[in-house]
C-alpha cells in the first residue's frame, strides 16, 4: 500500500493514475470525497481528512510501504508558515507514530536556505523536521519552478494582453511539469530503492526565462506577440492583492521573486542527465491554451 497525499492536486493525481497502472494499492487523501471520486473509480482506496489533522494522517500512513507527502496551501492563506508548519509537523508525527519506512517528500531549489526566500522557506523546515527522523528512508524531490505556475497567469492576460510577474524577464529558470515529477516519484515509491536521507533535484528539460515561456503560451493562444513585463515589487504586490492573495502571501512571493533574480534559488548540483526530465514547456502549453480558451 502507497497512501498519497495531495491526491486530487497536479502531481497527485497523475502521482496515483501511474501506481495503479503499475499495479500497486493506492490510498489516495484528499479533503473531498466528491474530488476523490474519480481515483476511486479507477480502483484508489480514498480518505478524507485535512493535511494538518495528525490523527487522520497516522490513520492515513497505516501499514503503508511508502508515503507521497506535499505541502499545500491556497492564495488566502493568512498566516503560510503557520500553516505550513502545522501541516509538517502532522506529517511528521504521522510518520513517527507509523514507523514508515520509505517518505517521499516535493521540495523545491533553494530548500537548503533557512530565509528570504518566501513561501520556500517553509520547505526548508519540512526537510530539517524530516531528517530528525529515526530509521525512515527520506527522498527529498528538489524541483524547480512548476510549468503549473503559469495557469495562475492567464487571467492577467485575458484581462490585460500582457504576462507580468516580479522575476527578471530573461533570467534562465529550471521549470518543470508536475507529470515529471509524478513520474519519478512513483518510481521511487515503488521501488523503495534509497536509504537515508536524500536530496534529488529535478530542473524539467531545460533552464527558461519568463519571457521566452510567455512567447511559447502566446504562440499557442493565438497571440505570437505577448510580451512579458517585469513588475516593481510595488506592483507585483497590488497585483497579487487584486487578485485575491492574503497580504501575508504576496509579500512572500515578492520576496521569492527578489530571491530568484538575485541568483540565490538555484540548482546546488548543476544540470545533468539525472535531473533533466523529458516534458517540455512545449509539449504542457497546448493544456494552458485549453484553460485559456475555456475562460
Ligand atoms: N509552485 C512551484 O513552483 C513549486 C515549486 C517547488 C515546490 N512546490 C510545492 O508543490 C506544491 C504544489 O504541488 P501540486 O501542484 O501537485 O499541488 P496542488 O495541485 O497545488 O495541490 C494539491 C492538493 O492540495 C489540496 N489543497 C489545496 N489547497 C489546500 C489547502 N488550503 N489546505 C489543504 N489542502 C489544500 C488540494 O486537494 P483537496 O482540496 O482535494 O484536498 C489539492 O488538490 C506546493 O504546495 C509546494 O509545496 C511548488
Amino acid at each position: 500500500m502507497i497512501t498519497v497525499m495531495g491526491a486530487t492536486g497536479h502531481t497527485g493525481q497523475y502521482l496515483v493514475e501511474q501506481l495503479l497502472q503499475a499495479g500497486q494499492q493506492v490510498r489516495a487523501l484528499g479533503r473531498s470525497a466528491s474530488r476523490l471520486q474519480p481515483l476511486a473509480r479507477l480502483g484508489a482506496s480514498v480518505l478524507v481528512g485535512e493535511p494538518d489533522n495528525a490523527a487522520f494522517l497516522t490513520r492515513a500512513f497505516r501499514d503503508a510501504a511508502a508515503v507521497y507527502t506535499l505541502l499545500p496551501y491556497d492564495m488566502q492563506v493568512p498566516d503560510y508558515y503557520a500553516m505550513q508548519r502545522a501541516q509538517g509537523e502532522a506529517i511528521v508525527h504521522a510518520l513517527r507514530e507509523n514507523g514508515t519506512g520509505h517518505v517521499v517528500f516535493h521540495s523545491s531549489l533553494g530548500a537548503e536556505l533557512p530565509a528570504g526566500t518566501g513561501p520556500i522557506a517553509s520547505m526548508h523546515e519540512q526537510e530539517t523536521r524530516l531528517r530528525g527522523l529515526n530509521g525512515c528512508n527520506v527522498l527529498m524531490l528538489r524541483t524547480g519552478a512548476l510549468f503549473e505556475n503559469f495557469y495562475g497567469a492567464l487571467g492577467v492576460i485575458k484581462q490585460a494582453g500582457l504576462n507580468g510577474d516580479a522575476v527578471a524577464p530573461d533570467l534562465p529558470i529550471p521549470m518543470i511539469a508536475t507529470r515529471d515529477l509524478a513520474d519519478v516519484a512513483a518510481k521511487a515509491l515503488i521501488a523503495r530503492d534509497w536509504h537515508g536521507v536524500v536530496v534529488r533535484e529535478l530542473l524539467g528539460p531545460c533552464d527558461l526565462s519568463y519571457a521566452e515561456a510567455t512567447r511559447l503560451l502566446g504562440e499557442r493562444i493565438g497571440q505570437p506577440d505577448l510580451n512579458y513585463v517585469q513588475l516593481t515589487a510595488e506592483d507585483m504586490t497590488g497585483a497579487l492583492l487584486g487578485a485575491g492573495f492574503s497580504p501575508n502571501l504576496a509579500g512572500l512571493y515578492v520576496e521569492l521573486a527578489q530571491a530568484i533574480n538575485q541568483g540565490r534559488i538555484k540548482s546546488l548540483e548543476g544540470r545533468h542527465p539525472g535531473n533533466t526530465t523529458p516534458t517540455r514547456f512545449e509539449d504542457f502549453a497546448p493544456e494552458l491554451a485549453a484553460a485559456y480558451q475555456a475562460m
